[in-house]
């Protein structure tokens, strides 16, 4: 992204790439080291120049953004200058291993430096860090044949080498490839050009970076902000916080909240004490909005005009980086933009063969490899194809276990997303588990156990957990009998409208009477009541949260089972003697349960 408001000169990002022997340090450090003297002065001038003298605070706190995502683990950023040029160089390992630092360093750039051994010519990886870079959206390839040196600066080698990755690059649309023959230990080539291969005309690594034109990066210019947090504070005031992932706004505009649709103007923009009269990408802000509405983290504020895509289902390119390969129909987690989703890869399109750059048919993804995957989400993700916008395109893929990244994705178009197209739940028929008990009996660990096995199937699920209802739907109600039945009512409410829809839900609570689990068994019809039964003896003996004890001592009065009743359900379809049988066991007997249910 360039900024380029008044004397400051211009910025270019980019990445460099090449294998471990290659010279890359070597070359990264000539470059710094020869301009280095210039980098203090110009970031004078640079504050002096903008208006508000914050333009390189905000770039190097975007930066530190993605850092803490964990967006660009063990890329390093460095920065020089030069009286023409800023520059910005994601700095990323060249072993193949390390394609995940090439595909997450990448992203931001303009250009990509791909280092070569002029011995060795063009490798693999080569190719595959020229095609991640391309997937990336990087149009400017440099090819910096190094180490001509080492074979006595003849054109010959050189020329081989440039064809060579002329060849691979015309097969990369829109790529254009400038090759330097260059030494970056004797500095040939790097900042100086060199008095020792006199048939190249062309100019040194430093002059073309300084003079290549500047790709503006992301495509898309239309506002983007995905609602990082709510803050509120004294009366009225409600802002709304986060990083503008593309675009700029002004206290006026108009924009859009996703998903309610709801067209508001921007009252004002936030930045610690100070109010701004714009903002950009990749800023940090705090957006006041001039009509109350409901606006919540994960949701997104957008230009009204082209807003992003709502997708739960969508077709993306995939750079694998992890050594257990993609497997389909396993849980994963999507981080895109702020937000975490739950998902699922339900088919796997393709991969790419990186010597031919054809797409194959395969059965898996490993490490390195390149594919063009199917993905679901658990929510739809507000996004833009990558080409389109490369922060709200891409997303990287995430264990939900082990926490690790295994894949860098882009999206490429979303898919339809009818509402019962999740796997084997064509026709899928809503129904409502309600599992009831005394506290500490284990009602949400199976509601949850079987939540992820459903989920795994494909069967669009959904739970609602009393304890978390209460924080929202319920938060005004106590524990009278009067306050549980009404609980109950408004859970029974949600399930039925989400059963209506060919939802399963997962219903979890205490609800100790039997009249209004039968009240709302009646309403909703499709109804599965599974009595969760450990002794009171048990539960008192487990208490997960403290409260038997808090109860005993007098502290909790009304606490089921202590003083106030449990109602057992007369006739349960399922019963679990947690205190017998192993949440495994359970979780078997309420899905084998189901099946009957469904076949
Ligand atoms: S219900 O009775 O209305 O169905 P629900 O399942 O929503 O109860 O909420 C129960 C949770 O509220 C318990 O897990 C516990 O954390 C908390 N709680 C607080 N006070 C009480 C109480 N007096 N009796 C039962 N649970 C309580």
């Amino acid at each position: 992204m360039t900024h380029s408001s008044g004397m400051e000169p211009e910025l270019l990002r980019l990445a460099t790439a090449g294998s471990v022997d290659d010279g890359k340090s070597t070359l990264i450090g000539r470059l710094l080291h020869d301009s280095g003297g210039v980098y203090e002065d110009q970031l004078h001038s640079a504050r002096m120049a903008s208006p508000n003298g914050l333009d390189l605070a905000f770039l190097t706190d975007g930066l530190r953004a993605e850092r803490e995502q964990g967006i660009t683990i063990d890329v390093a950023y460095r920065y020089f200058a030069t009286a023409r040029r800023r520059f910005i160089i994601a700095d990323t390992p060249g072993h193949e291993q390390y394609t995940r630092n090439m595909a997450t360093g990448a992203s931001t750039a303009q250009l990509v430096v791909i280092l070569l051994d002029a011995r060795k010519g063009v490798l693999p990886q080569t190719r595959r860090h020229a095609y991640i870079a391309w997937l990336m959206g990087i149009r400017r390839i440099v090819a910096v044949v190094n180490k001509m040196d080492l074979v006595g600066y003849e054109q010959r080698v050189f020329d081989e080498v440039r064809r060579d990755f002329a060849d691979f690059a015309r097969q990369l649309p829109g790529a254009s490839l400038e090759a330097i023959p260059a030494s970056a230990l004797s500095g040939d080539n790097v900042v100086r050009r060199s008095t020792r291969m006199p048939w190249f005309g062309g100019s040194s690594l430093l002059e073309c970076l300084e003079t290549v034109p500047i790709d503006e990066c992301g495509g898309m210019s239309e506002f983007r902000f995905p609602v990082q947090y709510v803050v509120r504070h004294g009366g009225d005031y409600r802002g709304y916080a986060g990083q503008i992932a593309s675009g700029s706004v002004r206290p006026g505009d108009e924009v859009l909240v996703l998903p309610s649709q709801r067209t508001t103007r921007i009252r004002s923009i936030g930045l610690y004490e100070d109010s701004l009269a714009r903002a950009f990408a990749p800023m940090s802000v705090t957006l006041c909005l001039e009509d109350h509405l409901d606006v919540g983290r994960g949701d997104m504020l957008s230009g009204p005009a082209h807003p992003p895509m709502a997708a739960a289902r969508f077709l993306a390119t995939l750079v694998w980086m992890a050594e257990t390969p993609l497997a389909l129909g396993r849980p994963y987690l999507v981080k895109h933009t702020t937000q975490r989703v739950c998902a699922e890869a339900v088919r796997l399109v393709s991969r790419l063969d990186i010597g031919t750059l054809q797409e194959r048919e395969c059965a898996e993804l490993q490490l390195n490899q390149i594919g063009t995957v199917e993905l679901e989400t658990h929510r739809p993700l507000f996004c833009d194809p990558y080409r389109r916008n490369r922060t709200t395109g891409s997303f990287i893929l995430i264990d939900p276990t082990s926490n690790q990244t295994l894949a860098a994705g882009m999206i490429s178009s979303a898919l339809e997303a009818p509402p019962r197209s999740r796997g084997n739940s064509a026709g899928q028929r809503g129904l409502t588990v309600w599992f009831t008990g005394l506290s500490s009996s284990g009602k949400t660990t199976l509601s949850q156990a079987v939540y992820e096995r459903l989920w795994a199937r494909g069967y669009k699920v959904e739970t609602l957990d009393g304890d978390q209802v209460r924080r929202h739907l319920t938060k005004d109600l106590g524990f009278s009998k009067q306050d549980r039945d009404d609980n109950i009512r408004r859970i029974g409410f949600v399930a039925e409208l989400l059963t209506r829809n060919g939802v399963i839900v997962l219903v979890s609570a205490i609800s100790p009477y039997h009249a209004v689990r039968d009240e709302v068994r009646g309403r909703i019809g499709n109804f599965v009541e599974v009595y969760v039964n450990a002794p009171l003896a048990i539960c008192e003996q487990r208490d997960g949260k403290g409260l038997y004890r808090k109860a005993r001592a007098g502290e909790l009065p009304g606490f089921t089972g202590i003083d106030d009743p449990y109602e057992p359900p007369a006739s349960p379809e399922v019963e679990c003697r947690t205190d017998r049988e192993t949440p495994a066991e359970s979780v078997d007997k309420i899905l084998r349960y189901l099946e009957t249910r469904w076949s």
